[in-house]
């Protein structure tokens, strides 16, 4: 089977880099986003995800160090349905999500984007359909999927006017909203262009939060509130992450991680 036709349109990413130093000394040894959620690899899920919105093209990208065990453990892509294809690219640094983001570019090849964080896991159906509205918006837009949660301060934070995005504010001490903004993003092809002009936050990292930013400023930031929404990045939520994929079996079956084609 070949391509998608949404494949056609838009670029799966799949961001597993970073050092992984808030889930030391686990991480000593291994890519975060291979530590188990349940009876899966962490980075299976927001796999699942691309591959769920119908997406068959998928650049990985992950740190030097651990670029071996991610392509072991994922392999071309065929065992996650036919035509599903795998490509690969190293960051050399963890210099942000934005940075590994830019990677993409040459894989992108004109195409839109739609870029998830591995350590993300979401589960909740809108993003499929989310997606075919975006891959056809004239003109294009970028696109944010928030949820509520009670410890906004932990996450890059929506700020909202009249029911659009207005700023994104990351990990503010004081959030201006329970609107958390997942891992999950959708952008047009000028996002390379905008990261090009960032400059490196506090603590050193291109931030997504910026780029997410132009858009808002644009008003070009259009978002869906989700449900059933994790960060398994930290040993707290990871463990939080855990218990839920645990108990929810009928949401976690294994075509869930294969993808799905069709309407
Ligand atoms: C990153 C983003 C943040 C977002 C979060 C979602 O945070 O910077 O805006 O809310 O992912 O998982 P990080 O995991 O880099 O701290």
């Amino acid at each position: 089977m070949a391509r998608t036709a949404v494949s056609d349109k838009v670029a799966g990413v799949l961001l597993a880099g970073g050092n992984g130093t808030r889930m030391l000394p686990l991480t000593r040894d291994r890519n975060k986003h291979l530590l188990p959620v349940h009876m899966r690899p962490m980075i299976d899920y927001a796999l699942g995800t691309l591959l769920g919105m119908g997406l068959s093209d998928i650049l990985v990208v992950t740190g030097r160090k651990h670029m071996g065990q991610v392509v072991d453990v994922l392999g071309s892509g065929a065992e996650y349905g036919a035509g599903v294809e795998f490509t690969y690219r190293v960051q050399d640094e963890a210099r942000g999500i934005a940075d590994a983001l830019a990677l993409a570019r040459p894989f992108a090849a004109g195409r839109r984007l739609s870029v998830m964080l591995a350590d993300n896991v979401l589960n909740d159906d809108t993003p499929r359909t989310a997606l075919r509205a975006f891959a056809e918006a004239e003109p294009p837009h970028a696109v944010n999927f928030l949820t509520e949660v009670d410890d906004a301060a932990a996450y890059g934070v929506a700020r909202l006017e009249d029911g659009r995005i207005v700023e994104i504010l990351e990990k503010p001490a004081q959030p201006p909203s329970r609107l958390a903004v997942t891992g999950l993003y959708l952008y047009p092809t000028d996002a390379f262009d905008f990261i090009a002009g960032l400059t490196p936050s506090a603590r050193g990292e291109l931030e997504i939060s910026d780029l997410n930013n132009h858009y808002a400023r644009a008003g070009r930031l259009e978002h869906y509130v989700v449900r059933g929404w994790f960060d398994a990045g930290e040993p707290e939520p990871w463990a939080r992450t855990c218990r839920y994929v645990q108990d929810h079996p009928e949401c976690f079956g294994p075509d869930r991680f294969r993808l799905r084609v069709g309407p």
